[in-house]
């Protein structure tokens, strides 16, 4: 077994997360994203490599606030599964998360199996509407989903996201005289 670490990834990163990400955005098994996206979102990555630095996989931590995060484009290359890095990867997210004092955290996924072995619980979908109002809505896969919601922690009891009721801004009526000045 090659012995891995895990790090915050680096804008230097961004390449290698772009290709794994994508070549497994086809089937739907991850959201593609584009390399502008990736490179604004770095911070949010954490990379797995082995000690000489060859880039194994990444995942990401999405903050929506105290409330909740979600795990995001979580993947290990091909030929690097089963040796660990995938839940090396997960188990740092979990941890970053924690770090922040987030209640929950969730993720979206075809393989709960994997996710369980981390804690991990099988949730309604709609009990992470931030989730949905950021990715779904926009998805062409929103009618034919296939994918789990899980949660780690308790339910969201919070909303950040979505359509808010506006205040009523309070009128104010204009008097205008016959010059077309306020008087
Ligand atoms: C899912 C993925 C990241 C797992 O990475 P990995 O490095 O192979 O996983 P690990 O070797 O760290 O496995 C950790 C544990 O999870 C189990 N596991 C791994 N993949 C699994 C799967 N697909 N289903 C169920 N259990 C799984 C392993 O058996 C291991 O269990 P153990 O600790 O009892 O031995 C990797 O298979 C992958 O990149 N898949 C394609 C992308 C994907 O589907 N990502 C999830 C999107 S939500």
């Amino acid at each position: 077994m090659p012995e891995l670490r895990v790090h915050k990834a680096r804008l230097q990163d961004a390449r290698n997360v772009f290709d794994l990400v994508n070549s497994l955005s086809g089937d739907g098994t991850l959201l593609r994203r584009s390399y502008a996206e990736i490179c604004e979102n770095i911070r949010d990555f954490t990379v797995v490599e082995e000690q000489n630095g060859n880039f194994l996989g990444c995942g990401a931590l999405h903050l929506y606030g105290p409330h909740l995060a979600e795990v995001r484009s979580i993947v290990v290359k091909p030929d690097a599964k089963g040796l660990g890095a995938g839940g090396l990867l997960l188990s740092a997210l979990v941890e970053e998360a924690a770090e922040h004092a987030v209640l929950s955290v969730c993720l979206f996924t075809r393989i709960p199996e994997f996710f369980e072995h981390f804690g991990f619980r099988v949730a309604e979908r709609d009990a992470m509407p931030d989730k949905i109002y950021k990715d779904c809505q926009t998805c062409p896969r929103l009618y034919a989903c296939d994918e789990v919601a899980m949660v780690r922690g308790p339910l969201p009891k919070v909303v950040m996201l979505g359509p808010r009721t506006i205040q009523r801004p309070e009128l104010v009526t204009l008097q205008l005289s016959s010059t077309g000045t306020n008087r």
